[in-house]
């Protein structure tokens, strides 16, 4: 038994993690992220981003998503791809450069179609355009919104929807499970690439949670059900739910609480197709390095030790 077979027993599609090559040479983390019933899913937490996949134009590195790819094949494990469209992790020449419109046009679709491309059919979903949002639900001011406005959207998923058909089209963002007014701008998303008559498939919530503010079963569930009325399937697509440290008894219970609250929401919505941990491990999480004063935000301590989180979301399932 495993967070993923349980999680597929009770009728959802996966439980994944992020994973990257770098953990590769760690056996005690390859014991547990090899094995298929604890994690179905992979997906590259870094590697396949514009910045390390087209680091200048046209010469692609596609060697580390590549064994990522491998492995979750080699493991009986479906793949998640992540991403192509997002202001951050850019190359240099994309965000430093003096773009046109057809000019900019170019360089995305040039960069979807070998992206994509290498990865035809490998790909359960990808992440096509990435946090474009800010949190009063306006776009961020990136160089895709400063030289295409709106556009740049319909017509990145446009270009994905051509290269590869089978795979489902998400767009992906952070706090839209807490703040309205972000989640109606995804809304307005959504209906700006239905309304241009171009294909998208999903939404991600990444789910980056802080413990005790996590939000209500029910508040999740009403977000989530905001797209799934669009059309659409949901997921939550990089979970972790980060506190002040140190941790103690107290917090790591409401943790516990906090991502049983998360599993539950997404059994709820009969379109909430799987969930995926941004790492399970502190080890190597992002948060200390990019939160500073908080951690302890995974299921599995540094050690590779399932914490009381672990066996709540594992009794709940
Ligand atoms: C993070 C990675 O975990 C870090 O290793 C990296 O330094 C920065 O990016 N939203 C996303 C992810 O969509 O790609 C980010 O991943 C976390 C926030």
């Amino acid at each position: 038994q495993g967070l993923h077979s349980l999680f597929v027993a009770a009728g959802k599609v996966y439980f994944g993690t992020a994973i990257e090559t770098n953990n590769f040479n760690d056996s005690a983390y390859l014991a547990i992220a090899n094995n298929k019933n604890e994690f179905g899913m992979y997906v590259p937490e870094n590697s396949q981003k514009w910045g390390p996949i087209q680091p200048a134009p046209r010469q692609f590195a596609f060697a580390s998503p590549d064994a990522v790819a491998a492995k979750a094949k080699a493991n009986g494990q479906m793949f998640r791809c992540h991403t192509l469209t997002w202001h951050s992790q850019l190359p240099t020449f994309v965000a430093n450069g003096t773009w046109t419109r057809d000019t900019l046009a170019a360089v995305i679709q040039t960069h979807i179609a070998n992206v994509m491309g290498h990865y035809r059919g490998l790909c359960y979903s990808w992440d096509v355009v990435n946090e474009a949002l800010n949190d009063n639900g306006t776009l961020r001011n990136s160089v895709f919104f400063q030289t295409l406005g709106t556009d740049y959207i319909p017509l990145s998923f446009a270009a994905a929807a051509l290269v590869d058909p089978t795979t489902k089209l998400y767009y992906n963002d952070f706090n839209l499970e807490t703040i309205k007014a972000k989640a109606d701008g995804a809304v307005k998303i959504v209906q700006l690439v239905q309304a241009a008559g171009v294909p998208i498939h999903g939404l991600g919530f990444q789910a980056h949670f802080r413990v005790a503010q996590t939000p209500s079963q029910a508040s999740l569930v009403a977000t989530l059900e905001r797209f799934t009325t669009l059309g659409l399937e949901v997921t939550f697509s990089e979970l972790d739910i980060a506190q002040q440290l140190p941790t103690n008894d107290t917090s790591l219970q409401q943790q516990s609480r906090d991502y049983v609250t998360v599993v539950a929401a997404c059994l709820a919505v009969p379109k909430c197709v799987g969930i995926t941990l941004w790492q399970f491990t502190d080890k190597y999480s992002w948060i200390p390095s990019t939160f500073p004063g908080l951690g302890d935000a995974c299921l599995f301590t540094a050690d590779f030790v399932k914490k009381p989180a672990y066996s709540a979301v594992a009794s709940f399932l």
